[in-house]
């Protein structure tokens, strides 16, 4: 007989450094770098038999600045920084030396300031790979008359830029001649809530939105990471709620376009806390685009609607080959809510976080997430007459859904699914509209996401 005999090595750090943690956290709700919760197009395989016929994709745009407002709460705390290198110079900090070192060599990005919302270089470069992935994927797609092709951005330089970089990843060393479309003022397909009335008075600008994040914000929890904050900096500048969120903004933007992902900015919160901070855009995300509302599953039908018809015009002798829309992580978040995917039975609730919540932004609605439907077509080689039929696969940045199995949906589950979306419009966002039992459009959404969950 043996005895086991534990040792238990404690290795003791006499302050937390963030510049050398071996794992530093990734998770940053909608400003996540794509590679951080990416799949890979071409790791799955094309079902037995089968050929990739059509693609249908939907994209966020890439890696961007931040808007006006952000930018200006951004540069207000970064006049912090002499304070937190005095801080630690008389002592008051808790930072280490490296951490206050990568403060001392910070530089304020003026780009950020004359390109607000601007697509990045980064940016760029995601949805290059992702063009550049579905070439390697499905060569023999990429051939052929320009109108078998296209590829639509909402009208802002963000989405038109990202479109571009798709179709250059896309298109590269081929002999492809492809144009985008030319961005429509208006979009009720990709960017339908924009002048869709009922939502912009009643959700983003609605109570129930506002009501979350304030109570957010006046969480103890969120308290004592303000304090947290405060004391490891060291600082006697009191912050507040709107110097933290800036101070995680700092942190996300900047560490997004560094090649190792770090910013010194990211030193002033412990990991318990960015994954806190997570949370709050999770709470935004799921009252503005979520389902904190029943509006939002009916904006996502639209482009269901899209990709239904898409694939019913290839099967009907017409169609593309390859569709790509540039849109925004609201879209996304919408698309999904009508999908029914993310979903759980208890709503989100800011003063009650779930650790192992479905919702969850930095998985769902990061840089460039995406969208990505393949019809394939097969050969039925057991039969003695040669038929043929098709298989739809689904994936959400390119990994595997609940949605469709990896062998794909047969054309008859695909409509199944699918064919609801048909008659989708966008009635409901008419203030005057009375929602009707009867009425499919405000029940159909209901009952597919139903069919979601229990089939
Ligand atoms: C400034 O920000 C842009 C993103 O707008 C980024 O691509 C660039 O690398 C940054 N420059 C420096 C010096 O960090
Ligand atoms: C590609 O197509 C556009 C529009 O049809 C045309 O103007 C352009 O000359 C074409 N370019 C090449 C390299 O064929
Ligand atoms: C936080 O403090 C800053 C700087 O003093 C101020 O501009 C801002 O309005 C304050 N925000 C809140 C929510 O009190």
């Amino acid at each position: 007989m043996s005895k086991l005999i534990l040792v238990v090595l404690f290795v003791v750090y006499t302050d937390a450094c963030y510049w050398n943690a071996p794992c530093s956290y990734q998770l940053f709700g909608s400003k996540t770098p794509y590679d951080t919760v990416r799949g890979d197009i071409r790791d799955y395989p094309t079902p037995k038999n089968c050929e990739a016929v059509s693609i249908w994709t939907l994209n966020r745009h890439g890696n961007r600045n931040p808007g006006k407002s952000v930018v200006r709460g951004m540069k207000d705390v970064t006049l912090l920084k002499d304070e937190i290198i005095r801080s630690w110079e008389v002592g008051t900090s808790k930072l280490c030396a490296q951490d206050i070192q990568g403060f001392r060599n910070f530089k304020w990005n003026d780009t950020i300031e004359v390109a607000t919302t601007y697509l990045t270089g980064t940016g760029y470069d995601e949805l290059f790979g992702i063009g550049q992935r579905l070439r390697e994927k499905y060569p023999h797609l990429l051939e052929g008359q320009p109108e078998k092709f296209y590829f639509r951005p909402t009208n802002e330089q963000r989405t038109i830029t990202s479109c571009v970089a798709f179709i250059h990843g896309l298109t590269e060393g081929t002999n492809l001649n492809v144009t985008m479309e030319q961005a429509r003022q208006r979009d009720d397909v990709f960017r339908p809530y924009e002048n869709c009335d009922r939502y912009q008075i009643e959700v983003k600008n609605g109570y129930a939105l506002n009501y979350q994040l304030d109570t957010f914000l006046a969480s103890p929890k969120f308290m004592a990471v303000q304090e947290a904050v405060q004391n490891r900096l060291g600082l006697t500048t009191q912050l507040n709620a709107s110097m933290v969120l800036s101070l995680y903004e700092m942190c996300r933007f900047y560490r997004s376009w560094a090649p190792d992902h770090k910013s010194p900015w990211c030193a002033a919160f412990a990991e318990e806390e960015l994954f806190y901070m997570e949370f709050y855009e999770d709470v935004l995300h799921y009252y503005r685009n979520g389902y904190g509302t029943w509006v939002t599953e009916n904006l996502g039908r639209l482009a269901m609607k899209d990709l239904y018809e898409s694939f019913m015009a290839f099967l009907e002798g017409g169609g593309r080959k390859i569709s790509g829309h540039f849109t925004h992580d609201t879209m996304m978040e919408m698309v999904y809510c009508a999908l029914g995917l993310y979903k759980e039975d208890a709503p989100l609730q800011a003063m009650n976080m779930d650790p192992h919540r479905a919702w969850r932004t930095s998985y769902i609605g990061a840089f460039s997430s995406n969208i990505i439907a393949v019809l394939n077509r097969c050969d039925e080689i057991a039969s003695r007459t040669a038929s043929q039929y098709y298989r739809v696969q689904l994936f959400i940045n390119e990994k595997e859904t609940p949605l469709c199995p990896l062998e794909g949906c047969t054309m008859q589950e695909f409509q199944g699914k699918f064919k609801p979306y048909s008659n989708a419009n966008l009635d409901f966002c008419s203030m005057s509209y009375v929602p009707d039992e009867q009425d499919p459009s405000s029940s159909n959404a209901r009952a597919i996401s139903a069919f979601w969950r229990f089939s």
